[in-house]
C-alpha cells in the first residue's frame, strides 16, 4: 500500500518554519513506529522541532499520535481512586520511594510505572533494585492486586505503553534533541495519560541538575504539560522545585534508599521531608481526601507500614541489610567559611563517575555507589571537615568523579542568601 506522505516532505514543512497537519503528524509517528520512517528522517524532523518549535494543537497531536502507538491502561476497575506523580528528574531526587507509601496510606491508590536512569539523573527503579530480592517486573493483574492492597506499586512501564515515545526518546538522546519543551513535555505526557492516572501531580525541576535551567523555562515546561493533561482529562497540577543543589543528603542507589527510610521513619533531611509533604498534600486533594496530616503519617508509622508491604509485595525484604562500596574517598574542606556552591550538576556527574548511574541504555549499576552530603549549603564549615564521603567499588574511579564534583564546590566568607522553600511555584 502506497504511503499517504514522504517523510522528507514532512521534515521540510518544519525546517521551512511551518506547522504540521494533524494528518502528517499521525502518519510520520506511525510511520516511524512501523520502521517506514528512518531513524536519520526522524532524526533530522526532531531537530526541526527543536529548533522551529509546535504550536499548541500541534503538540496534542503528536502526544495523541504517541499514546495511539500502542496500548492504554485503565485504573477505572479499582476499588481505590488513583493519583500519580512524575518529576521532570533531578539530583538525589528520590521523593518517590516515601511519597507513594504516605498518600497509599490514605486509601488512595498510587501507580508509579517507572524507568532506569540514564545520564546523571538517577532511575528510581534502579534504586529499589538495591533491596535484596525486589522486582521491578511485574504483571498487570499483578499491579492490580497491589494497588489494591497495600495501594501502591512502583514498577517497570510495560514496552506496550507509548512505544514510538520509546523510539524517540532514544533517539533524541543521541542526536542533542532531548531539552526541547515541545518534546519533553509530549514524551511524558503521552505516557502518563496511556497509562490512565485519573490524578496527576508533575515535579518540574529547575536549575543545574534539570533539563530546565531557568525558571521561566519551567514554568513553560509546565502550563504545556498541565494544558495536555486537563485536556485529555487528567486532572494535573505541577509544582515547580529546586535543583539548583541535590536533594537531601545522598546521591546514589542504596545510599537513597536508606534516606528514604529515615525519612519514612519519621526523621530525614529537611528538603525532603518538605517536597514529600507538599506533593503528597496535593496528590490527596485532587485525590478528594482533604485536610490529611500527613506528616503524622511519616511521625507515626503508617507510611512506613505501607512502604514494607509495598517492597515485600514485590519480593523484597525491606529489613535485610543494604549493599555497600568496597571502598571510600572522604573530601574535606580546604579553609574555614560558608558552604557558597554545592552544583546540582556537578555532584550528579560525580555519583554517575562512582558508578551509580549508566552511560549507556545495557550498562548495570553500581547499588553502593555514589555520595554522601555532610554539609549543606549555607553551612559554617571548618578547615578539614568532612563534606563528602564518595563511594564506589572501583577506586581508580575516584580521580573522574572529583574532577567534576570539586569545581562545583566553594567556600566563602559571606553566608549565602538561601531559598527559603524547595517549592517555586504552582501551576494549575
Ligand atoms: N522524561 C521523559 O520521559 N521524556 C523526556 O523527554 C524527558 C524526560
Amino acid at each position: 500500500m502506497a504511503e499517504k506522505f514522504d517523510a522528507v516532505d514532512v521534515i521540510r514543512t518544519k525546517r521551512d518554519k511551518q506547522r504540521l497537519s494533524k494528518d502528517q503528524i499521525d502518519w510520520v509517528i506511525d510511520a516511524y513506529t512501523r520502521g517506514v520512517v528512518g531513524d536519520e528522517q526522524m532524526a533530522a524532523l526532531n531537530m526541526a522541532i527543536f529548533l522551529n518549535g509546535m504550536d499548541r494543537e500541534e503538540i496534542v497531536q503528536w502526544t495523541q499520535a504517541m499514546i495511539d502507538s500502542g496500548e492504554t491502561m485503565s485504573f477505572a476497575g479499582l476499588s481505590r481512586v488513583t493519583s500519580d506523580k512524575h518529576s521532570t528528574g533531578g539530583v538525589g531526587d528520590k521523593i518517590t520511594l516515601p511519597l507513594a507509601p504516605l498518600v497509599a496510606s490514605f486509601g488512595v491508590a498510587v501507580p508509579q510505572l517507572s524507568g532506569r536512569g540514564l545520564g546523571h539523573t538517577g532511575g528510581t527503579l534502579d534504586k529499589l533494585e538495591s533491596i535484596p530480592g525486589w522486582q521491578a517486573e511485574i504483571s498487570n493483574e499483578r499491579m492490580m492486586e497491589i494497588l489494591e492492597d497495600p495501594g501502591c506499586v512502583i514498577c517497570a512501564a510495560g514496552a506496550g505503553l507509548a512505544p514510538a515515545d520509546k523510539k524517540i526518546y532514544a533517539l533524541r538522546d543521541i542526536t542533542s534533541t532531548v531539552d526541547c519543551i515541545p518534546l519533553i513535555a509530549s514524551s511524558i505526557m503521552s505516557k502518563k495519560i496511556a497509562e490512565g492516572t485519573a490524578n496527576l501531580v508533575l515535579d518540574v525541576k529547575v536549575g543545574s541538575g534539570a533539563f530546565m535551567k531557568d525558571i521561566d523555562m519551567a514554568r513553560e515546561l509546565a502550563r504545556t504539560m498541565v494544558d495536555l493533561g486537563t485536556d485529555a482529562g487528567t486532572n494535573t497540577v505541577a509544582l515547580l522545585t529546586d535543583m539548583s543543589v541535590p536533594l537531601g543528603r545522598t546521591v546514589g542507589n542504596a545510599l537513597e534508599i536508606r534516606e528514604s527510610v529515615e525519612v519514612l521513619a519519621g526523621g530525614g533531611p529537611l528538603d525532603v521531608v518538605e517536597l514529600t509533604l507538599a506533593l503528597a498534600h496535593e496528590m490527596l486533594e485532587m485525590a478528594g481526601v482533604h485536610d490529611a496530616d500527613v506528616d503524622a503519617a511519616l511521625k507515626d508509622g503508617r507510611a512506613m507500614d505501607t512502604w514494607k508491604k509495598m517492597i515485600r509485595a514485590q519480593g523484597g525484604d525491606p529489613d535485610a541489610a543494604l549493599p555497600t562500596a568496597k571502598h571510600t574517598h572522604v573530601v574535606t574542606a580546604e579553609r574555614d567559611g560558608y558552604l557558597t556552591e554545592m552544583d546540582a550538576l556537578a555532584v550528579g556527574v560525580a555519583s554517575w563517575r562512582l558508578g551509580a548511574g549508566r552511560a549507556r541504555k545495557q550498562d548495570p549499576v553500581q547499588a553502593g555507589a555514589g555520595i554522601e552530603i555532610h554539609a549543606g549549603l549555607g553551612e559554617k564549615v571548618a578547615k578539614g571537615q568532612k563534606l563528602f564521603t564518595l563511594h564506589t567499588d572501583d577506586e581508580d574511579r575516584f580521580e573522574r568523579a572529583l574532577e567534576s564534583l570539586n569545581p562545583g564546590i566553594a567556600i566563602g566568607d559571606e553566608a549565602p542568601t538561601l531559598r527559603s522553600s524547595v517549592v517555586l511555584d504552582r501551576i494549575s
